[in-house]
C-alpha cells in the first residue's frame, strides 16, 4: 500500500494552480448520460473518484475517453447513446459512496435502476432518506430490500420537495431527475453549495430549464431532449482551503491562481482571523503567515457557512496556534477520526461528542499515522508538514480520492514529501 514520507518543518513558498472541484465534477458526469450527443468535460481532477465514476458511466454502456492537458489535469469525453444499462454493481457502489448521484440521471434515462445500498462509512452514517422520498414523490417505486434498491418509474412527474436538511447529493439527484421529467419541480431548502450552480450551468447549457441554484429554492422546468455540450469545471475550494492551511502551517507565503475566492469567503474569513494575511486578486488568492492565533468557535454548517470538508485541515492548523480552539461539527456524526492521528504527533486535542477542543502546543512531532478519510488525511498531511523530523502517513488512498497529485501540488511550494509503494 502506498504511503506518503514527509519531512517536515519547510516553510512552503511559491505559486500553485488549483486544480478541478470534486464535487462538481461528480454529479456532472452523471448528467452526461442525460445527453444526446458528446459531453467533453474540461479540469477535471486526477483524482480516483473520477476514475470511479468513468467505470460507472461505461458499466451502464456509455463510450468515456480522456486526455490530459498541458497544466496535468484532464478533459473526459463522454459519449452516453448506448448507456442502456440500469445497474451500478455494488463493488462500484461501495468504492465511492457518492455514487448514488447516479440514480436520478439513470431513471429519467432507463426507467429502471438497481443499486445497493450506500450505508454507513467513515463519517459516520449517512442515510439516503432524503434521496429516496424525493424521488418517490417524482413517481418512482422504491423496493429497499437486503441493502438494495430497486427503482422502477414510468415517466418522472414535476412536484414541490421540501427538503427537510439541505443535502447537497438529494439536491443534486432531484435535479438530475427533474430536467428530462414531465412538469415542474420545485426544490424548497435546497443545497446552496457552488457546485451545485455548477451542475445547473451545465445542464442548462445542454437544455434544461433550471433557475436558482445558489439560494434556498430551485426551479427545474422539465425538458424533453437535452444536448451534448462542453464545459469546463469550477474549482475545488476544498483543495484550495487545503493549499492555505498547508502554507500557513509552515508559515510560508504562496500564491494560489485560478481559484474562485467568491466560493471560499469562510474559509477566507476564518484564515484572516487566525492571523494569516490574505489577499485576492479576481481568480488568484495569496496567503502568508507568520504568526497563528487561535479561533473560537468553528461551527460547520451548509455553505455559505464554514464547511464540513474543512473542519480536519483546519483543526490540523489550530494544533499548533497560540491559544484554544472550538471545533463544533453539525453536518456529519461521526468526522473526528483524524484527532487521533493527530495525538500521535504531539496535538492536544479533547473531544466531546461533536465538539473538539484544541490546545495550541509549541511543537507537533513527526510520527507514523494513517489516513482515516480524504479530508482527515490531508490534515494528518499539514500536521506532518508543520511537524519536527518525518512522518510516515499510510492509507494514502482515501486522499487521492480528492487531491490531483498533492505531492506534487505540495513539491512544487518546496515540501519535502515523497509517496512510496
Ligand atoms: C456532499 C459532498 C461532501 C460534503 C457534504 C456536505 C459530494 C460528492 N460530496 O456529500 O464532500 O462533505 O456534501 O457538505 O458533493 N443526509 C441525510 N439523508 C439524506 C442525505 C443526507 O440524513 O438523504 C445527511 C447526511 O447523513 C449528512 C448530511 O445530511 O449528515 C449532509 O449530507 P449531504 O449534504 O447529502 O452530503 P453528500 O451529498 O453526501
Amino acid at each position: 500500500m502506498a504511503k506518503f514520507v514527509v519531512s517536515g518543518g519547510v516553510p512552503l513558498c511559491g505559486v500553485l494552480d488549483i486544480q478541478g472541484a470534486k464535487n462538481s465534477v461528480l454529479p456532472i458526469m452523471a448528467a452526461a448520460l442525460l445527453a444526446d450527443g458528446d459531453c467533453v468535460i474540461e479540469h477535471c481532477p486526477d483524482i480516483s473518484d473520477t476514475d470511479c465514476a468513468i467505470e460507472i458511466l461505461s458499466e451502464l454502456g456509455a463510450f468515456v475517453s480522456q486526455k490530459r492537458d498541458v497544466d496535468g489535469s484532464r478533459t473526459v469525453y463522454i459519449n452516453s447513446s448506448n448507456a442502456l444499462g440500469f445497474e451500478i454493481p455494488d463493488k462500484m457502489m461501495r468504492k465511492m459512496r457518492s455514487s448514488v448521484i447516479f440514480l436520478g440521471a439513470i431513471l429519467s434515462r432507463r426507467g429502471r435502476a438497481l443499486i445497493s445500498f450506500p450505508g454507513g462509512c467513515e463519517l459516520g452514517p449517512r442515510p439516503i432518506d432524503l434521496h429516496i422520498s424525493s424521488l418517490r414523490k417524482m413517481g418512482v417505486r422504491i423496493n429497499e430490500t437486503h441493502g438494495f434498491l430497486d427503482c422502477e418509474c414510468e415517466r418522472l412527474h414535476g412536484t414541490d420537495i421540501d427538503l427537510a436538511f439541505p443535502s447537497v447529493g438529494a439536491t443534486e439527484n432531484i435535479m438530475l431527475a427533474a430536467a428530462l421529467c414531465d412538469g415542474e419541480t420545485v426544490i424548497n431548502n435546497a443545497a446552496k453549495e457552488p457546485e451545485i450552480e455548477d451542475l445547473q450551468n451545465f445542464l442548462n447549457k445542454m437544455g434544461a430549464r433550471i433557475s436558482g441554484a445558489g439560494t434556498g429554492c430551485i426551479k427545474i422546468n422539465g425538458v424533453h431532449r437535452l444536448n451534448g455540450v462542453r464545459h469546463r469545471v469550477i474549482p475545488d475550494r476544498i483543495a484550495a482551503g487545503t493549499y492555505l492551511c498547508a502554507v500557513a502551517a509552515t508559515r510560508g507565503n504562496a500564491l494560489l491562481k485560478n481559484a474562485e475566492p467568491s466560493h471560499m469567503s469562510s474559509t477566507l474569513a476564518f484564515l484572516s482571523d487566525c492571523g494569516c494575511d490574505i489577499k485576492v486578486f479576481d481568480k488568484d488568492i495569496s496567503v502568508s503567515c507568520d504568526e497563528l492565533h487561535s479561533v473560537r468557535h468553528i461551527r460547520t454548517m451548509p455553505y455559505p457557512g464554514f464547511p464540513t470538508d474543512m473542519q480536519a485541515v483546519f483543526m490540523a492548523l489550530m494544533t499548533k496556534a497560540k491559544g484554544n480552539s472550538v471545533f463544533i461539527e453539525t453536518i456529519f456524526e461521526n468526522r473526528f477520526k483524524h484527532i487521533g492521528e493527530l495525538h500521535r504527533m504531539g496535538a492536544n486535542i479533547t473531544t466531546d461528542g461533536r465538539v473538539a477542543v484544541v490546545e495550541g502546543v509549541k511543537k507537533l512531532y513527526g510520527a507514523h499515522v494513517e489516513s482515516t478519510d480524504l479530508r482527515g488525511g490531508a490534515s494528518l498531511i499539514i500536521a506532518a508538514l508543520a511537524a519536527e523530523g518525518t512522518s510516515i502517513i499510510d492509507n494514502i488512498f482515501h486522499i487521492d480520492r480528492g487531491y490531483d497529485h498533492i505531492e506534487n501540488a505540495l513539491s512544487a511550494l518546496g515540501a519535502q514529501i515523497t509517496r512510496e509503494q
